[in-house]
């Protein structure tokens, strides 16, 4: 996915779009432009690489402007060069379009384009686009505005998008499809961007567009929006979530870091006033009014990407417990394509930080059209998950920049646990005094995180292990099983150590065969019924001269001699155990990644959200 910022007003733009850039480099970063409307002219400047080098590529550059747009692309069509990057700008240089999404039906079109002549200069999807509009609004007597929606309604797939043209010199046009947009109002100001953290700076009041629609925004002229058929719209203004210091990495070297040590912090504003000690009562609002659709269905099934599905592994474990009905874990880039049987007693739930991902939005409408209840988890206010699901919960986390998630997974956790002891405590099918216990270890899970970030220079000395192996290998058992393949991942999207995760009893079918002196093998050991298997599993590793990274619960003995490094968490309920046991593989993988000296916060290849397939 890709990041959108625009500005129109009496300020200078092009500050106002580099900051704003930089604040969605996380959405992606392998190229970046700006393009600025100056009299009857654009002037376009854009190169491959992260903000910063467009920033030192327009240090001789006139960027006096006061409405232009900017973009920080992360490449579907078209690998990250200068021609690939955005915005693209029409043949005769009078119009400058950026896009984040995918054009699907993009050759169809560009092979009509060429027919007609025009030539392109990039191997992208979106440069179809600001040539279609071109050649519609060259050829029709209609307003800049009627021509991109003309040209959009040929258009198949997704988009965010920002327009400038020559004849509109103090206008942007934007229109959205699948992909966030939204517009904040300042005074005799507007400013565009993919999500709220380019604006926050300078307005909480924000208008979130809707899928098909198409917003002038002028500075001369209040803002006209029209649907996708063609009909006004009042603009619904609301108030943004978030805050300016909370995108901030303050003193931190990484946002990555940050997120880690706000855990405490997040689990707690996760948890409040969602659990009334006073009336014993675990509630969540958002999905109060589906209590009855819960109560009463046969079955979850949980549609996630990376590590919210791994979250979703945890909440498999915990309803099947605590609820007592099945569960499916899906990946909802499978889940989309599988034709899956739904029925009116099934509820999905889909868990997404971003709320942008493309394969959960799509299992979230798949599951909707087939008659389930949908309920989300989310963690972003107004993101598109959330406004289409049937009823929800947001996890609070506040907003995660790191494109490596570690507030995101423990604050899933957390809501996932308090929807499953809310739905329990109502069933009846666990003992007042488990579901007590559960509730009042639920609570003191901050402090137990605190107790761990003890160790982070422990942690830190562990990682140097690491800085010289290209492979490792994660095992845990029962629901430290999903918490082995989120370490897993952390490490290997940071790092770029290859790593697996596998429940611990399956080294024996085949991975043991890895199994030498160089191959770290991390055990997730914490105190739990199959405490003595696991201790067999690491016997067989060290049998094959493998090196023992454990975490167990604090006091052990047992696998702490087993092991080369050992890293004690508190103990804690079974079912709670992936909010703690995860803390230090975040730990362990941040620091591994600085020793390598790799981008944590924007590590090769990735974007935040994957807001396209
Ligand atoms: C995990 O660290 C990655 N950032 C990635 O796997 C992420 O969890 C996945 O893309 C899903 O994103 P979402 O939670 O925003 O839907």
């Amino acid at each position: 996915m890709c990041g959108i910022v625009g500005y129109t007003g009496s300020r200078e733009a092009y500050p106002i779009l580099i900051d704003g850039v930089k604040r969605l480099e996380y959405r992606g970063y392998d190229s970046a432009g700006v393009a600025l409307l100056q009299d009857d002219n654009i002037s376009l400047y854009k190169c491959r690489g992260k903000v910063s080098e467009l920033e030192r590529f327009c240090l001789d550059k006139n960027i006096k402007a006061h409405t232009g747009i900017a973009h920080t692309r992360w490449a579907t069509h078209g690998e990250p060069n200068d021609q690939n990057a955005h915005p693209h700008l029409s043949e005769d240089g009078k119009i400058a379009l950026i896009h984040n999404g995918i054009i699907e039906n993009y050759l169809i079109l560009k092979r009509e384009l060429q027919r007609r002549g025009y030539q392109f200069k990039s191997e992208t999807d979106t440069e179809i686009l600001v040539h279609l509009i071109r050649d519609i609004s060259k050829n029709e007597n209609i307003s800049m505005a009627e021509a991109v929606r003309q040209a959009l309604n040929e258009v198949v797939g997704t988009y965010a998008l920002a327009i400038i043209n020559t004849e509109q010199p103090e206008e942007i046009i934007v229109a959205k499809k699948g992909s966030p947009l939204l517009i904040g109002m300042g005074e005799n100001e507007y400013f565009i961007a993919s999500d709220g953290a380019p604006i926050v700076k300078y307005t909480n009041k924000v208008i979130y567009l809707e899928d098909g629609d198409v917003a002038v925004i002028n500075t001369n002229k209040k803002i006209e929006i029209r649907n996708i058929n063609n009909e006004k719209k009042r603009p619904y203004t609301q108030k943004l979530e978030i805050t300016l210091d909370q995108l901030e990495k303050g003193d931190f070297p990484h946002y990555m870091l940050k997120e880690i040590f706000e855990q405490p912090r997040a689990i707690q504003d996760s948890m409040r006033g969602r659990i009334n000690v006073e009336k014993d009562v675990v509630s969540l609002g958002g999905i109060i009014d589906y209590e009855a659709k819960l109560m009463n269905a046969k079955r979850f099934i949980i549609a996630a990407c990376g590590t919210s599905w791994h979250a979703g592994l945890v909440a498999e474990y915990l309803f099947e417990t605590l609820v007592r009905l099945p569960v499916e874990v899906e990946y909802a880039s499978e889940f989309r394509y599988r034709n899956p049987i739904l029925n009116e007693d099934d509820v999905v739930i889909v868990i997404s930080q971003s709320g942008e991902t493309a394969d959960t939005l799509a299992a979230l409408e798949i599951a909707k059209e087939r008659g389930a209840t949908v309920i989300g988890v989310c963690n972003v206010v107004g993101s598109t998950l959330a406004r289409n699901t049937h009823a929800g919960s947001y996890t609070h986390a506040g907003p995660e920049i790191g494109v490596a998630s570690t507030k995101a997974f423990t604050t899933q956790v957390t809501v996932l646990t308090l929807m499953a002891l809310s739905l329990a405590r109502k069933k009846g099918s666990i003992s007042l005094s488990y579901y007590h216990r559960l509730i009042n270890d639920l609570e003191s899970i901050p402090q137990k995180i605190d107790i761990i970030f003890q160790q982070n220079d422990y942690i830190k000395q562990i990682a140097s292990f690491f800085t010289n192996k290209r492979n490792a290998i994660y095992l845990g058992r029962g629901v430290n099983y999903p918490v082995a393949l989120e370490g897993a991942l952390k490490l290997k999207e940071i790092s770029y150590i290859h790593a697996e995760g596998y429940p611990a009893a399956e080294m024996k079918h085949g991975p043991i065969a890895l199994i030498d002196e160089e191959m770290p093998v991390v055990v997730i050991a914490t105190m739990q019924g199959t405490y003595e298997k696991i201790g067999s599993n690491i016997q067989e590793v060290i049998a094959r001269k493998g090196k023992i990274i454990s975490i167990v619960t604090e006091g052990d003995t047992q696998v702490k001699e087993m092991s080369d490094f050992c890293i004690e968490i508190p103990a804690t309920e079974e079912l709670l155990m992936p909010l703690v046991s995860s803390i230090p593989l975040q730990l362990l993988a941040y620091h591994v990644a600085v020793s390598l000296g790799c981008d944590v916060d924007k590590p090769r290849n990735l974007a935040k959200s994957v807001s396209v397939e």
